[in-house]
């Protein structure tokens, strides 16, 4: 039985702020565990059916290894062989698999297929990245953030670039942590109205402020944190020549880095693009956590993982 409210982790706006600080303490727990040598075999026997439609490493990796040290079993899916909607229906994939696994992960394009999972499988979906959503990789974000400033509230965290999937998730995350959130993309590269609209109501509820602007020098201003993904997400590689030149003021390099607060931290989601939208000089410096970040994705999914399934 789930412990979280909801049967699948799909977004973080269906999420509460408790349910997202239980994550972050049993992640924390976790973690300390993991680091300390204890076993954690939370989730013994139990099953993960992963299928990945686009790339990973992190994602791929980190949900693998983590069932494994919970003591139960990730079997990954080839896309080619699995042929989701192709080879066979969705809902024939979704109730097959649901009477060999305990769960299902889905990465793959359009958020309706992470849905339409969702409603045909009678296990929990994990969604691993969408066109629209990435929430796995918001709330191993704001960990970080939790573990490296101590508290979360009255924070302002700069998101600069492409208003993707990940800015998507973090928006919907800041609300649920008590983070204030100012957002700076070209015109025309904004979030999209679907999700501003919710995570703006979930923002205004939890008393945070989540800004969005064109200029990045004044989104950095003050920032604790300043955040950027890649200019051009999987899928839009065609695009990419187009979006350097757009995005091209919007660079995360050393000059902007010094616009913030002077410990301020400097994430990206990774796999990075160095030289676009963030110099070699500024993710390889001293103001950056990308690889405590990608750390801590299999501590907040090992978190995650083990509440949807009930295992402690
Ligand atoms: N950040 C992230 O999800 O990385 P992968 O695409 O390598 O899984
Ligand atoms: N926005 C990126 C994130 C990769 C983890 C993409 O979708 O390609």
């Amino acid at each position: 039985m789930s412990k979280l409210s909801k049967k699948d982790f799909i977004t973080i706006h269906d999420l509460s702020a408790a349910e997202v600080a239980e994550i972050f303490d049993l992640a924390a727990e976790l973690k300390k565990k993991q680091q300390q040598g204890e076993k954690h075999e939370y989730l013994w026997a139990k099953s993960l059916a992963m299928i990945f439609e686009k790339p990973s490493t992190r994602t791929r990796v980190s949900f693998e290894i983590g069932m494994w040290q919970l003591g139960g079993l990730a079997v990954n899916l080839d896309q080619e062989a699995i042929g989701l909607g192709v080879r066979e229906t969705v809902g024939d994939v979704a109730k097959t698999l649901s009477r060999y696994a305990d769960a299902i992960l889905i990465r793959t394009f359009e958020h309706a297929k992470v849905l339409e999972l969702a409603q045909q499988a009678s296990v929990p979906i994990i969604n691993a990245l969408s066109d629209l959503l990435h929430p796995c990789q918001a709330l191993a974000d704001f960990f970080t953030v939790r573990e490296k400033k101590g508290s979360l509230k009255g924070l302002k965290f700069a998101y600069i670039g492409d208003g993707n999937n990940v800015c998507h998730s973090l928006m919907f995350a800041a609300a649920k942590v008590g983070m204030n959130l100012t957002i700076a993309a070209p015109k025309g590269y904004e979030p999209k109205e679907e999700i501003v609209e919710l995570a703006f109501a979930d923002g205004k509820k939890a008393g945070i402020e989540i800004d969005i602007l064109n200029d990045p020098v004044s989104a950095v201003k003050d920032a604790d944190v300043i955040y950027t993904d890649v200019w051009a997400s999987m899928g839009q590689e065609k695009e990419s020549k187009k979006r350097k030149k757009i995005f091209a003021k919007f660079q995360v390099n050393q000059q902007l880095v010094d616009l913030a607060k002077k410990d301020v931290m400097v994430m990206h989601c990774l796999p990075a693009h160095r030289g676009e939208e963030i110099t070699a000089e500024v993710i390889d410096g001293p103001n950056s956590v990308v690889f405590d970040q990608a750390e801590n994705r299999l501590h907040v999914q090992k978190a995650i993982l083990t509440l949807l399934l009930g295992g402690v």
